[in-house]
């Protein structure tokens, strides 16, 4: 059995203005129909599976439960952060909350990520079980399409093309002349952001590489207490935490891992551009999404959540515009990492 720890305490901050502090893009209902956790919960449901572990944070507590029993979820164990301390710091707590079955698998899960072959993911797990049960951490790759600065990159052994490599190096989000070095040597993959591992060998992983986390994380876990049917960790405790992702803390750091090969039509919907190239449904390349229209677009997203307010794009290349009741962005779908600006922008003007 495989414990799903889902590590959804993210804010979503380039996914504005669909995705707000009080409802991040992994509980907003990006696609229509179930929200991108929902996908993850079933995904990570099923015979194979034991009941999940949900890291959200505070704020988004009740939002997920909600979300949970929606589809039917209602034996979860959900740990709370009072804030933000990043990965490191929730796939540690999940590990040490889980210290009692030291030989169990974990597979820690994003909740941002859409899979569109269910069949070619679990074949994947398969082919990755028995590597963590034999105590290697396992990680999951993905044939990159271009330089991307917004993944992590795993420097393999062989070709791009072997189902189970070993990674000789892990580089988290390079720069652009980095990620181009790096695809031309041929012998990367992206980091899906899924990772796949025993408890003991976890917790060894931290008090090797991040052994500054070990004392605060256990004493948030130990001084916190259950609330509602939440876990929620100590604020004091977990404040002391270094705010740091699993990528950089421990990932970047491992003399070895082993990367499974994935490929079941993943995608991060982690930007505006991602989600347009995810879901390009006309001839032109663009992606519409709720009460829009496009006449002569090109390579657009135009998404409306209000059914009352229509958005039309005219002539439009390369552009993201996204409606909501009450905020509008227009960008040039090229720059949609940078969109964490506009709040900033916003943020200093109240
Ligand atoms: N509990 C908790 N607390 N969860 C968090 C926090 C936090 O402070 N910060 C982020 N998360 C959650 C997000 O909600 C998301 O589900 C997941 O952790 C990953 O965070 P992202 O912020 O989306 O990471 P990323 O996409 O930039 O990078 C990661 O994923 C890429 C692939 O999707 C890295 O693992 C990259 O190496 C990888 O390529
Ligand atoms: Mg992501």
């Amino acid at each position: 059995m495989i414990i799903p720890v889902i590590i959804a305490g993210g804010t979503g901050t380039r996914m504005w203005p669909a995705s707000r502090r009080a409802l991040p893009k992994q509980f907003a209902p990006l696609l229509g129909g179930n929200t991108l956790f929902q996908d993850t919960l079933m995904r990570l449901s099923g015979e194979r599976f034991d009941a999940p572990c949900v890291i959200s944070n505070e704020e988004c507590r009740f939002i997920a439960r909600d979300q949970m029993g929606a589809v039917g979820i209602h034996d979860a164990r959900h740990i709370v952060e009072p804030l933000s301390r990043n990965t490191a710091a929730a796939v540690l707590t999940a590990a040490l909350a889980h210290q009692s079955q030291p030989d169990a698998v974990m597979l820690i899960s994003p909740a941002d990520h859409v899979i569109r072959d269910t069949a070619a993911f679990e074949a994947a797990l398969d082919v990755a079980m028995p590597r963590a049960e034999a105590g290697e951490v396992v990680c999951f790759g993905v044939i990159p399409t271009h330089p991307s600065t917004a993944y992590g990159y795993l420097q393999v052994d062989r070709g791009s093309d072997a189902s189970v490599q070993t990674v000789a190096e892990f580089v988290e989000k390079p720069d652009l002349a980095t990620a181009t070095e790096l695809l031309g040597r041929g012998h990367s993959l992206w980091n899906a952001g899924l990772f796949m591992m025993r408890v003991d060998t976890a917790l060894n992983a931290f008090r090797t590489h991040a052994p500054d986390l070990m004392a605060p994380c256990e004493a948030a876990l130990s001084l916190g207490g259950e609330d509602l049917g939440f876990h929620r960790l100590s604020r004091d405790a977990f404040k002391r935490c270094r705010a740091i992702a699993f990528d950089r803390a421990v990932m970047e750091k491992l003399p070895k891992c082993t990367a499974v090969s994935l490929d079941c039509g993943w995608a991060d919907l982690g930007s505006w551009s991602a989600l347009r190239d995810h879901q390009v449904d006309t001839p032109g390349g663009n992606a519409l999404l709720g009460e829009v229209e496009a006449i002569e677009c090109r390579n657009s997203l135009l998404k409306s959540t209000n059914p009352d307010m229509a958005l039309v794009g005219l002539g439009l290349d390369g552009i993201v515009a996204i409606a909501t009741d009450d905020a509008v962005l227009v960008a040039d779908a090229s720059r949609s990492e940078e969109v964490g600006k506009a709040i900033e922008v916003l943020n200093a003007r109240s």
